[in-house]
C-alpha cells in the first residue's frame, strides 16, 4: 500500500495560497462553521467563528485544549470592538495607536460572545491582527474569528503554515492558508484593561510594554517575573506551567560560552543568541538566533529554531536566555522558560 493510502499516516491539512478563489473558499469554511489555519504577525492561527459555539469546539477538540483556557477573538479593523467587548477610552486608546498589531486587550464581553469562547469568564479578549491576510480573511467572511495558536496543546508555536500542516495533521483541521514566514515570531502582549484605571499585563510578546506605556500615558502592573531556570531545566514548582515544549529536554543558560560548547557532549546542541565569536565549520550542535544579538530577530526564529532542534534527535538541547526587561526580552524569556519547565 503506498504510504499517503496507509492508515498509519494521518491525514494533513492542505497548504492553499492566497488566491482570490482560495480566499473566498476558506471564508465559506469559516462561515459555515469550519475551521482554517491562519496566518498572523505573531505566530499561525487555528481560526473559527467566535459567534459560533459550536465552531469554536472544534478548536478546542482539534488542538486537544483544556476547556479552561480562553481564546483571542479576531477583528479586521478596531472599529468592530464594541461588536464583541465593551470598550473604555484607555482601550479606544490602546487600540488606536497599537492596532492593527500583536497587542491583544481584555475587556468585559457582549452577550454575542459564547461562553466557550472566554471560558465561562464575563471578560473577552480581542486583538487586530497586522498580517493583511488574516485581515482579508475576516472581512471576508464576515464574523470575527476566534483563534489560538495553531499547535497541539502545549507545543512549540507555528510560524509557518508547514508547522501548522504537520502539527494538526489527523485533526478535522482541513486548510491551511498560507501566507509566509511570521514576522514577529511570538503571540501577542496581553493587558487587561477590565479595570481602565489600572492596566494589567498578562503575557509578554511581540509588543514592548515600554511602547504599550508610552501609547496610554500610564503605567502597566507587570506581574512578578517568573523566576529564571537559569543552570537548570526545572524552574521553581508553581512558578510557572509547562508550555510552548519540545519533547527533548531542554535546559537554559544565561550565557552558554565557548568552554561550555566544547564541554558539550556529542548527542547535545546549544541554541545561543547571537553568533559566536568563534565556531568549527560545520558544527551541527551549535545554532544561533541572531548575527548581532538583535531581539527583533531572536523572537522571529525562536520557534522554528526549537522545533528544528526538537527534530534532531538530541538527547538534550541547551539554550541561551536574555536578560533585561527591555524590548522582546521578556517575551522571550518567558516563552524559553515554559519551554524547559519539566511536565
Ligand atoms: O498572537 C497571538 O495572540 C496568537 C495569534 C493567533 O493571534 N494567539 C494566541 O492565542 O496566542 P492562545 O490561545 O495561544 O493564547 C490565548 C491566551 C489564553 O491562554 C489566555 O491566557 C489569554 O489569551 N486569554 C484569552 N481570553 C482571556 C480572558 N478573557 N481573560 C484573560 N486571559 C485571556
Ligand atoms: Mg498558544
Amino acid at each position: 500500500m503506498p504510504a499517503a493510502l496507509s492508515p498509519l499516516s494521518p491525514k494533513r491539512p492542505r497548504l492553499l495560497r492566497p488566491t482570490p478563489a482560495n480566499l473566498g473558499r476558506l471564508a465559506t469554511i469559516l462561515r459555515r462553521g469550519g475551521l482554517v489555519g491562519v496566518p498572523s504577525e505573531t505566530v499561525y492561527g487555528l481560526a473559527a467563528d467566535a459567534l459560533s459555539a459550536e465552531a469554536c469546539a472544534g478548536i478546542f477538540t482539534a488542538k486537544g485544549r483544556p476547556g479552561t483556557d480562553p481564546l483571542i477573538v479576531h477583528l479586521a479593523t478596531a472599529r468592530d470592538l464594541g461588536r464583541v467587548a465593551i470598550p473604555n477610552p484607555a482601550a479606544l486608546r490602546l487600540a488606536e495607536a497599537c492596532w492593527p498589531g500583536p497587542l491583544t486587550l481584555v475587556l468585559p464581553k457582549q452577550p454575542c460572545v459564547p461562553d466557550i469562547v472566554t471560558a465561562g469568564r464575563a471578560t473577552v479578549a480581542v486583538r487586530v491582527p497586522a498580517h493583511p491576510l488574516f485581515r482579508k480573511l475576516i472581512r471576508l467572511c464576515g464574523r470575527p474569528l476566534a483563534a489560538p495558536s495553531a499547535n497541539p496543546f502545549g507545543y512549540i508555536s507555528p510560524t509557518t503554515a508547514a508547522h501548522v500542516r504537520d502539527g494538526l495533521a489527523g485533526t478535522a483541521l482541513r486548510h491551511v492558508l498560507e501566507g509566509g514566514e511570521c514576522s514577529v515570531g511570538v503571540e501577542s502582549t496581553i493587558i487587561d484593561l477590565t479595570d481602565a484605571r489600572s492596566p494589567r499585563l498578562l503575557r509578554p510578546g511581540g509588543l514592548a510594554v515600554e511602547a504599550i506605556e508610552a501609547a496610554l500615558g500610564q503605567h502597566v502592573i507587570r506581574p512578578r517575573p517568573a523566576r529564571l531556570a537559569v543552570g537548570t531545566s526545572a524552574p521553581a514548582p508553581g512558578m510557572l506551567t509547562q508550555h510552548y515544549s519540545p519533547r527533548t529536554p531542554l535546559t537554559l543558560h544565561a550565557r552558554i560560552d565557548a568552554q561550555k560548547l566544547a564541554e558539550m557532549p556529542a548527542d547535545e546542541a546549544a541554541l545561543l543568541l547571537r553568533r559566536p565569536s568563534s565556531v568549527k565549520d560545520g558544527d551541527i550542535r551549535v545554532r544561533w538566533l541572531s548575527e548581532t544579538g538583535s531581539l527583533v530577530e531572536i523572537a522571529r526564529g525562536l520557534f522554528a529554531a526549537l522545533r528544528a532542534l526538537d527534530a534532531g534527535g538530541w538527547k538534550h538541547l541547551h539554550a541561551e536566555i536574555p536578560s533585561g526587561s527591555e524590548g522582546l526580552a521578556p517575551a522571550i524569556r518567558d516563552r524559553l522558560t515554559r519551554a524547559a519547565a519539566k511536565r
